[in-house]
């Protein structure tokens, strides 16, 4: 596939300028670029979500106009997208044939015993053992994205774009997922893969081309090329990655005390204190209850053993607006299901959702608000062209940070983050580290969640690991490894 000059632009934004793009069979061309750079852009052209205002797609030598998705994939082109879109109540064998329905011969109904047993080749081919007759929605995201392979394979597809596929993805399955990745390579199909992990695009593939502002600014061979040559592309200077350390220690007066807070099935007799000014880092594998357990102190859960203390006096948090009304904030780590509103603008984002909950934010007027959001805008470098544009016409990275904006405005006493980085690329990623650290100097408490060790370990002061529900341990963010704490959330 070739692109040739292609232009596309939004209001007050050139995403793609004049770019050139070539995929090769059997390659795995990675893209990357920071946060609204046009990676998504670019790549939805491809999958048909989005007409370029100008310039050709060649597929072998014939132009192709690509105005829909299912038009992508007639022509070949299969797509697993970040958001997947499978029907969580059809079972796996229907959704991989969702659209090219299996019939008996001669009547029009679906012949399931067919369409179980091709969807089962599918699968196979990839080196899955599920039963084709799961229900999707019962599949961890890991399985639902490979799901999304085995469809695009059935419809034949010969290009496969995946943007930032790993993004939900534990070590382990990420590496499953690039066994197959390499196999479809092997087999001469060409890959697409967004990703703001470098080693990971080390580890798979053959070429990468990096963006910025909008211009595919060069294509290299990763044979011939580093990760430090990569990231100078993509950010248009010499990045300086210092690993800055905390020399703080919990100090201050401690905010936050949970004793033996159990909830059956979820996690059991987690006991801890978060003193003002410290960050506590919550380690563990996928499963491991390090979200559940957040989400009970901040009232979304009901747990049924343990206290909770607020500055020394027992609370018993109720809802997420009773935590919010004492000074909790909640960054959830499922972004577009529980933080964003999605048709508000930037500005109403940060500054309103809450209001409207929270009386005692009544009375303030619009130009605090625009001050407000302009500030955060700023201080976390979101890239848009305005405070009033809808929040979903952003960049996934700069969507994240604006949601991170929204708490960092609210003043709260207690910050939890869940996977507050994830999607967001390595520069903002630093500068998001700072902003946190920044916080913390200033007496914000921070709790942590990160499936990143290196994230855990840079940002925090003391490290909970948690294993099936437990706390494992307690470890010094200062004196551990990555080992160390794999080791202990292993078990
Ligand atoms: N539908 C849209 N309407 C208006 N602006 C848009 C729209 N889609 C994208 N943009 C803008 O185009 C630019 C490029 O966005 P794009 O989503 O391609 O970035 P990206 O490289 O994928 O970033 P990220 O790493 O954050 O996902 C951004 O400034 C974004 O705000
Ligand atoms: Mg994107």
């Amino acid at each position: 596939m070739v692109m040739r000059d292609i232009n596309k632009s939004f209001p007050g934004v050139k995403a793609l300028n004049h770019v050139n793009f070539q995929l090769d069979p059997g390659e795995i061309h990675a893209i990357v670029g920071e946060n609204g750079a046009g990676k998504s852009t670019l790549v939805s052209t491809i999958m048909g979500l989005i007409q370029p205002d100008s310039g050709d797609i060649y597929i072998g030598d014939v132009k192709a106009v690509i105005d829909s998705p299912s038009k992508a994939l007639s022509l070949g082109i299969g797509i697993v997208p970040q958001e997947l879109n499978l029907v969580p109540q059809f079972t796996i064998a229907e959704n991989i044939f969702l659209g090219s329905e299996i019939c008996k011969a001669g009547v029009p109904w679906i012949d399931g015993k067919a369409t179980q047993r091709e969807a089962a080749k599918y699968l196979d081919k990839i080196g899955v053992k599920l039963d084709v007759n799961l229900k999707v929605g019962d599949l961890s995201v890991a399985y639902q994205q490979l799901v999304q392979i085995a469809r695009a394979l059935a419809f034949g597809a010969e290009i496969l774009i995946l943007d930032e596929p790993t993004a939900c993805l534990t070590y382990h399955e990420a590496q499953i997922l690039f066994k197959i990745l390499d196999q479809l390579k092997e087999e001469g199909k060409s890959i697409v893969y967004i990703s703001h992990h470098m080693e990971e695009i080390k580890q798979i593939s053959s070429r990468v081309s990096v963006m910025r502002d909008g211009n595919l600014i060069a294509t290299l061979k990763m044979s011939d090329t580093t990760i430090d040559e990569i990231i100078n592309l993509m950010v248009g200077r010499a990045f300086t990655h210092q690993k800055k350390n905390r020399a703080a220690g919990p100090g201050g007066t401690c905010v936050l005390s949970v004793r033996h807070l159990t909830r059956q099935t979820e996690f059991r007799e987690i006991s801890f204190d978060l003193h003002e000014g410290q960050i506590l880092g919550i380690a563990g594998l996928v499963g491991a209850g390090r979200t559940e357990l957040v989400r009970a102190i901040f009232g979304e859960t009901k747990p049924d053993g343990g206290e909770i203390y607020w500055y020394g006096s027992k609370v018993s948090v109720k809802s997420p607006k009773y935590a919010i009304n004492l000074g909790i904030g909640y960054v959830s780590e499922e972004r577009r299901k529980f933080g964003i509103f999605p048709i508000s603008s930037i500005r109403e984002n940060i500054t309103m959702p809450l209001l409207s909950v929270l009386n005692r934010w009544t009375g303030i007027d619009q130009a605090s608000e625009k001050s407000i959001a302009a500030q955060f805008i700023q201080s976390l470098k979101i890239k848009t062209s305005s405070a009033e544009k809808e929040i979903r016409l952003l960049s996934g990275g700069n969507q994240q940070k604006a949601i991170l904006g929204r708490w960092l405005a609210k003043n709260v006493k207690v910050l939890i983050l869940d996977e507050p980085t994830r999607g967001i690329d390595l520069n903002a990623k630093a500068e998001i580290h700072e902003l946190i650290v920044k916080l913390a100097d200033d007496g914000l408490a921070v709790i942590v969640i990160s499936s990143e060790l290196e994230e855990v370990i840079n940002l925090s002061d003391q490290i909970m690991v948690m294993h099936q529900g437990a706390a494992k341990g307690f470890l010094n963010a200062q004196e551990t490894t990555q080992e160390e704490i794999l080791k202990v959330a292993l078990g």
